[in-house]
């Protein structure tokens, strides 16, 4: 039988490392020697280490475990009796098998190591139908398929890659960008965890469509445990044919290669991430030209988040209709959400779009993990609104989300309880603009700083009414003024921090309309 204990850097944070050690000396002792995968993690992150065994009818899961739990449970897993810290059969646990896991479909299940295991699920089923469509009726496809940028602007990513297929060029690039900065945010981490010849196929598909033949992965260097993988990944896929020269015995090049960040958020942002790429300091460049049109070392660029990348191999192996009957409005297919903060049952829950915010919290997260009651919900990074639960009936949807005034970014949810302090998160959010700022324009630069004072001045209550007007217009100019996503959207956390919970400002009524 086989073992599995996750790999992935949120289950050897808990001790899955020491859990896998604890596994393999349990088993020496028995005279035994374990079949151990470290696997990706299945995204139930309050039950990790998760540890799950093949049995006859299928694999059953464990957690948490810890070190000290290892000979016990061996001992009842050998003897197949009951232990306290049993799961039930992995795809029974309600909260798995509620979910639609289309992106994540292998992730978990996996050897994230094994390219064997990864076309033994379906791996490259998705390059194989490019490869006989050829370009363009690959990327009619992913237009089908409504895909939109999983980044969290949203853009349509086969319309993207449209504008570099239609752009000439001798060189032409694809980027993904794994410089995964929000705040409760994973799904990048993840998947190049657990299971990175996804992202492979993905970038080689892109690579096809519109004509590019080099890929760079650059990934934050928060990320070490993905480096790794990923680096692993590329050599075992170069290796087998699928990526190089002739890939996959086809008449195309491809091959990829990881560059590492330095720890700025600003590099998040696509054409602060090129300059990057190319050697200089992270600073936004001014749009136009598009990175479509004059990206990396001024060529036609593809830049994609790695969750839009790593869901167009589902696309191509099922179909654009297949995908685009998942969602609502203009949201088609699934998002992978990432449940975070002080939360009950956080983890990674791939779902399609629709679901409410407060089901998200209330019934999928369980609430806070304090156990008391919900107060505040941040959606889509250190830049998206925070949401009261008058809000909780708002669609998980890119439009509704902006029709609510909030951003659904890269799906990440962060929950706070009744003793969170609003003004403090909306300094919070003007000093973290200060912090990251790469200073290229004036509104983000000097705003934030300004913006730092003003709370501390409002929240004082030093002329209270004029500095909230003060704060107001200088959201306003960030908003409008401010060359990047950056200083343009922490507004949206300052605004909407004192829009519904104006109490916490010293407040009675609201203040702003
Ligand atoms: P944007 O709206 O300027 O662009 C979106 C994408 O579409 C870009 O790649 C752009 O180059 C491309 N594009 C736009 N028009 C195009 C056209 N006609 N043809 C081809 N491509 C075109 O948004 P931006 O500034 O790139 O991203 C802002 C978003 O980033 C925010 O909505 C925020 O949610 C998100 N964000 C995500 C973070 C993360 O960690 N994932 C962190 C911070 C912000
Ligand atoms: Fe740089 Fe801020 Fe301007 Fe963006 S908004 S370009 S991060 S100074």
């Amino acid at each position: 039988a086989r073992f599995f204990i996750p790999g992935d850097a949120g289950a050897v944070a808990v001790g899955a490392d020491e859990v896998a050690t604890a596994f393999e000396a349990a088993a020496t002792a028995k005279g035994l020697t374990l079949d151990i995968v470290r696997n990706g993690s299945r995204g139930l992150y309050w039950l990790e280490p998760m540890v799950e065994v093949e049995t006859a009818a299928g694999r059953v899961a464990y957690g948490p475990v810890s070190a000290e739990d290892v000979p016990a449970l061996l001992e009842a897993m050998l003897a197949g009796e009951p232990h306290a810290l049993l799961l039930g059969s992995t795809e029974e646990i309600p909260w798995l098998k509620r979910q639609t896991r289309l992106t994540f479909a292998r992730c978990g299940i996996v050897d994230p190591r094994s390219l064997d295991d990864y076309r033994a699920h379906g791996g490259f089923k998705g390059l194989e139908k490019a490869l006989a469509l050829g370009a363009e009726a690959t990327i009619e496809e992913v237009v089908q398929s409504g895909l939109r940028g999983r980044g969290g602007a949203g853009f349509p990513t086969g319309i993207k890659w449209r504008t570099v297929a239609a752009t000439e060029a001798e060189q032409k690039y694809i980027v993904c960008n794994a410089d995964e900065g929000d705040s409760g945010t994973f799904a990048d981490r993840m998947i190049i965890e657990g299971d990175p010849f996804v992202l492979i196929e993905g970038m080689t598909i892109a690579g096809i469509a519109v004509g590019a033949t080099r890929g760079y992965l650059y990934i934050r260097s928060e990320y070490p445990h993905a480096v790794a993988r990923m680096e692993e990944a590329i050599r075992t896929a170069r290796a087998a044919g699928y990526l190089g020269r002739a890939v996959a015995g086809s008449a195309f090049d491809f091959d990829m290669e990881v560059r590492v960040g330095a720890g700025a958020y600003v590099c998040g942002e696509e054409t602060a991430l090129l300059e990057s790429l190319e050697g200089r300091r992270g600073v936004v460049r001014a749009k136009p030209p598009l990175p479509a049109h004059k990206g990396l070392f001024g060529k036609p660029t593809v830049i994609n988040n790695v969750i839009s990348l790593a869901t167009v191999p589902i696309i191509l192996a099922e179909g654009a209709v297949a995908y685009r009957d998942f969602g609502m409005g203009r949201s088609r297919g699934t998002m992978p959400i990432q449940i975070a903060g002080n939360v009950k049952h956080g983890g990674l829950y791939e779902v399609a779009f629709g679901v409410t915010l407060g089901e998200l919290v209330d019934e999928i997260g369980g609430g806070t993990a304090s156990g008391r009651p919900v107060r505040a919900v941040q959606v889509g990074g250190p830049l998206g609104a925070y949401f009261p639960r008058a809000l909780f009936d708002t669609p998980f949807d890119y439009e509704a989300f902006a029709g609510k005034d909030g951003l659904i970014g890269h799906g990440g949810i962060v929950v706070f309880d009744d003793t969170v302090d609003m003004a403090k998160q909306a300094r919070f959010a003007m000093e973290f603009c200060a912090l990251e700022s790469c200073g290229k324009c004036t509104p983000c630069r000097i705003g934030s700083t300004r913006g730092v004072e003003t709370v501390d001045r409002i929240v004082r209550g030093e002329e209270r009414e004029k500095n909230l007007v003060v704060l107001e217009d200088l959201c306003h100019t960030m908003k409008f003024g401010s060359l990047c996503a950056l200083g343009g959207f922490t507004p949206y956390p300052v605004i909407s921090a004192l829009h519904h919970f104006p109490e916490d400002f010293g407040a009675t009524t609201p203040v702003l309309e």
